[in-house]
This record gives structure tokens, sequence and C-alpha cells, in this order.
């Protein structure tokens, strides 16, 4: 075989790099000469992949339901894998934070969309039965939803709308988490105790949540975007990317969800039992729970009719 400049060069660079790393370039060299070559299945981990569906009943569609969720959690964590990259950057500009947010859009807007495999695409008898098998489980439940959340804005904006005017962004986060809005979507409408499905929640994720409570303080996009310059803070293209997260997240991806819990859960007095007695109608719907991310980005009015037009389209 010709040594070519061009391998010359690359053996060179090699060199190099296993130099400064104090190591061996051969030995390495004896390494690719073993290694076996990448497969998109075992990169892709298909097959752990397709074996993490695991229903809990006989029903079919028990497997659609499950699987979107896991979809959903995927689109979630690529979410994440956005916003944390954002809270580490101190240097910022408009172009780099618009395209960073958009991503996340993106990543709604298929979320939103896709939102009617739950809505039309189950067999509704089948699903009141398998989800008995499931209870107290929820996707009340869902971490990522909450990590988005403190992700995106300060804290002070994600306390029940009743008092969250008794509280700053320099309140202790401690008490803030204690009224913390979703903590009445999982309290029994009769007794006003928490749910088994909020006590066992909060049992397994309540440090994490304090914790990054805590660490988003300073780097949640809210604070991000106040670190981009004057002029970048009034670029149009960043306001709309924000001001689409907001709609995205909390108006438009909540109300594709509403109407799955309208579709199954409406009818039968059973479905009280289903969602441990708590008042989703009430607590679901955006215009009740007025969770905005942006405050300052929009006008009284919009913060008024927040989620309104398009709570009223689903429930004609
Ligand atoms: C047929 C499909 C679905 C129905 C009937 C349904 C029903 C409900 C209900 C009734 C609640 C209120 C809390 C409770 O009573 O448990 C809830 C909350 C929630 N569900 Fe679903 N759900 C469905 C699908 C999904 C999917 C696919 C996800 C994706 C992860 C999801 C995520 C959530 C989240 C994050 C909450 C809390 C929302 C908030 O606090 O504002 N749900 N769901």
């Amino acid at each position: 075989m010709e040594i070519t400049p061009e391998i010359k060069e690359r053996l060179e660079l090699l060199n190099e790099k296993y130099v400064a790393l104090g190591q061996d370039l051969l030995s390495y060299l004896d390494g690719l000469l073993y290694a076996d070559t990448v497969k998109y299945w075992d990169y892709i981990e298909v097959d752990t992949l397709l074996s993490l569906q695991k229903p809990k009943t006989k029903f079919p569609d028990e497997e659609i339901f499950i699987m979107y969720h896991q979809i959903t959690e995927l689109y979630f964590k690529l979410s994440l894998h956005e916003f944390k990259q954002l809270g580490e950057k101190q240097t910022i500009d408009a172009a780099y934070f618009t395209e960073r947010v958009t991503r996340i859009n993106r990543y709604f807007e298929a979320l939103i969309k896709s939102f009617e495999v739950m809505i039309s695409g189950m067999d509704r008898t089948e699903f009141m039965k398998f989800r008995m098998s499931l209870l107290p489980a929820s996707g009340f439940q869902s971490a990522q939803y909450r990590f988005i959340e403190m992700y995106s804005t300060d804290f002070v904006n994600l306390v029940h709308k009743d008092v969250r005017s008794n509280y700053s962004i320099d309140s202790p986060i401690s008490e803030m988490y204690d009224n913390i809005y979703w903590k009445e979507g999982a309290t029994e409408l009769i007794t006003g105790k928490k749910t088994l499905t909020l006590v066992q929640f909060e049992e397994r994720y309540q440090n994490e949540f304090l914790e990054l409570g805590e660490k988003c303080k300073d780097s949640n996009l809210w604070r991000v975007y106040l670190r981009l310059n004057d002029a970048d803070k009034k670029n149009e293209d960043v306001i709309n990317a924000m001001k689409q997260n907001d709609v995205n997240v909390n108006i438009n991806w909540p109300l594709a969800h509403y109407k799955s819990a309208v579709r199954y859960l409406n009818k039968d007095s059973a479905d009280i039992a289903a969602t441990g007695g708590t008042n989703w109608q009430k607590y679901l719907p955006p215009r009740f729970q007025k969770r905005i991310f942006y405050p300052e980005l929009w006008s009284d009015q919009e913060i008024d009719e927040w989620g309104k037009a398009w709570v009223e389209e689903v429930l004609k």
C-alpha cells in the first residue's frame, strides 16, 4: 500500500494526539485493527428500545398508550438537552438563542400534532379497562415535564396563581415549592388530601425538584434571555421564539392533552376513581392554570385571556 501524503499527515496528527496524552500510537493502531465496525442496531440500541414496552393487561391498545408516553418522554429529553446547553452559555447572541429555542418549539410542535395518536387512536372501551390496571400512575408523574418548567422560567411563575403575588424571585425555593401550581391537580376534591399519585411522585422526586429549582435560579431560559444585549433582547425573532415556546408548552400541548382526557374520562362515574378523585376538568385547562413562563412578553389583555379561545374551541 502506498503511504500517500494524506495518510502520512493523519498519522503524524494521530501521533501528536497520543504523545500529548502520554500514549503509544502503535497500541491504538492495533486497537483500530481489532475494533468491530459500527452497526445501526447496536448504535441505536434498537433491541433494548423495542424491549421496553411491557403492558400490564392483555388489551392491545395498551401498547399504543405506553409507546406514545415513551415517545413524549424522548421529546422532553430532547428539549431538556437544549435547555441545559442554553443555561450553561455565558455569552450568547440572538442567532444562537433563536436557533436553540426554535429547536425546542419544533419538538413541542411535533408532540402537539401527534397527540391525535392518543385522542383518536385508541379504543375507548379498551382504554377504560386497562387504565384501571395502571392506578395510581399518571402522566402527572412525568418528572421531565416539571424539569422543563423549571428550566424555562423563574420559580415564582410556577407558584399557584392564587398566591403567586405573595412571592418574588427572591423568595426561598422551598416555600414556593410548597405552593407550586401542580399540587392542586393531585389533591382530592372532597377531602383536600394529597392523592397517592402526588405522595409517591414527591417521595421519588421532591429533592431533585428543590435542587433543580436552586440551580435554575440563574440559568432558566428567562435568565438566559436577560443576558442578551439590549438590541438582541428586542430582536423580533428572539421574542417570537420565546412567545411561541410559551404558547406551545402552556397552551397548545396542555390543550391537546386535555382533549384526550375529555375523550376518555368524561362520561362515567368510575372515571373519578381513575383520576384519584381530582377535579381535572377544572385543573387541566390552560385558562384555569394560567401558567405563563414569560409574562413580561405579553400584554395585560393577553394574560387575562390566556388560553381562553382555545378552551372554548375544545368545549364546543
Ligand atoms: C388517553 C390519554 C391521556 C389521558 C386520558 C390523560 C389524563 C390525564 C389526567 C386526568 C390528568 C390529571 C391528573 C390526574 O388525574 O392523573 C393528567 C395529567 C397529566 N398528564 Fe395525562 N393523560 C393522557 C395522556 C398523557 C400523555 C401521553 C402524557 C405524556 C407524558 C401525559 C402527561 C401528563 C402530564 C404531564 C400531566 C400533568 C399536567 C399538569 O400538571 O398540568 N398524559 N393526564
